[in-house]
């Protein structure tokens, strides 16, 4: 429905019903109505924004936990879930957006939200691509994949890379950057039709589904069997303490994220770290909220090797604010095949 002359609008949203405890559940979350004013307040910098995709993060689940860490705050209960997202500016009381601009960051998930921090907020320039490639391959995903492997690995023609939870937003990239990049590349993965993306569609060298690998040690022996020269680590828990007894001299281990342990109410203890002595091994975690200043010259890089099919991305759209509970999920059951992104309305 246009929004044209009106001052409010009725606005689905997504709230988060009670906090969390083991696995999130749809039912964790309620699809309720509401309104909102169509108007950003004057003086006030804030956009008000029409919700076009949303994208589903891992660590919304740890934010569903209730739990309070570093930088992650719970979500409040009752209020819609917040995360990366695309949006088109209804109103805007900031001189630096106006009516009609697409921008991606964080917003509600619900159908129109009012934005008061624009601190993060990007506007999109570029729009002969997707416009739901800026919840992933060029968004927040896009540039953590290339940080954590151009900035932080320090990666050489011919490295063994080991990339976990490979066919997500980030791991497909991080994985094709290095095959870019001339290394010998391992993803795992959660499914057989995964492994078959990674092998056949994102040029991995190897995959494994670590759902059917009882002994994560030995997986690695037999995948990786000159060992691992770069780790970049996306789910930590058993399979971080097994790459510990894989590494080759002198490797690094990209610590970008735990998705195994973000709704455990007391993470799982990592057993093998003494290796990184015998190994002279670096552990290196970021923030890829610290290197927004590398997203211009991201942007041009990734925007040119998707212009030369150097670089395939895939992502799994779900259509509507009333799937997406069940998307936000799926991510966690594995659901989804690629980047997991919930399109709120066309435009
Ligand atoms: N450091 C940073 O600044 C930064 C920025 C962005 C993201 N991150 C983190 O980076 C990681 C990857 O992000 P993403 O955007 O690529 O996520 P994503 O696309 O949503 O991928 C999530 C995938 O994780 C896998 N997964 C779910 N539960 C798992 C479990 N118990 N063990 C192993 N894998 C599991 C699932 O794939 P399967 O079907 O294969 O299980 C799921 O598709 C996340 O931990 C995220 O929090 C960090």
């Amino acid at each position: 429905m246009g929004t044209e002359g009106m001052d409010e609008a009725s606005n689905m949203k997504v709230v988060l019903k009670h906090y969390i405890s083991g696995s999130a559940q749809e039912t964790d979350m309620n699809l309720t109505a509401g309104t909102i004013k169509l108007k950003a307040p004057l003086g006030s910098n804030a956009l008000v924004v029409k919700n076009l995709f949303l994208s589903c993060d891992p660590d919304m689940i740890f934010k569903m936990t209730g739990h309070k860490r570093e930088h992650c705050d719970p979500y409040t209960l009752g209020s819609p879930l917040t995360g990366y997202g695309v949006a088109k500016v209804l109103d805007s009381a900031h001189p630096d957006f106006a009516m009609d601009d697409l921008v991606w960051g964080i917003t509600g998930w619900e159908e129109y939200s009012l934005i008061s921090d624009t601190k993060n907020l990007i506007k999109i320039k570029n729009t002969d691509v997707p416009l739901s490639y800026y919840t992933g391959i060029l968004g927040m995903p896009g540039l953590t994949a290339y940080v954590g492997f151009y900035e932080l690995c320090a990666p050489k023609k011919g490295d063994y890379v080991f990339v976990s939870a490979a066919c997500g937003a980030v791991g497909q990239l991080l994985g094709q950057f290095a095959k870019l990049h001339g290394c010998h590349v391992v993803g795992s993965a959660g499914s057989p039709d995964q492994v078959n993306l990674l092998k056949n569609k994102f040029g991995f060298n190897e995959a494994f589904n670590y759902k059917q690998e009882p002994d994560y040690n030995a997986t690695l022996k037999r995948y990786c069997p000159e060992g691992i020269d770069i780790y970049f680590d996306n789910v930590g828990g058993k399979m971080l303490d097994a790459v510990l007894l894989n590494l080759r001299p002198h490797a690094c281990i990209v610590m970008c994220g735990k998705t195994s342990q973000y709704h455990l109410e007391h993470p799982e203890g990592i057993q093998n770290l003494p290796s990184t002595v015998t190994k002279e091994a670096r552990i290196r975690g970021y923030l890829a909220v610290n290197y927004y200043h590398l997203y211009p010259k991201f942007l041009e890089i990734i925007l040119t090797l998707i212009k030369e099919s150097k670089v395939v991305y895939v992502e799994d759209i779900s259509d509507g604010l009333e799937t997406a509970q069940k998307a936000l999920v799926g991510i966690i059951n594995g659901l989804n095949i690629g980047k997991q992104v919930v399109a709120v309305n066309c435009l």
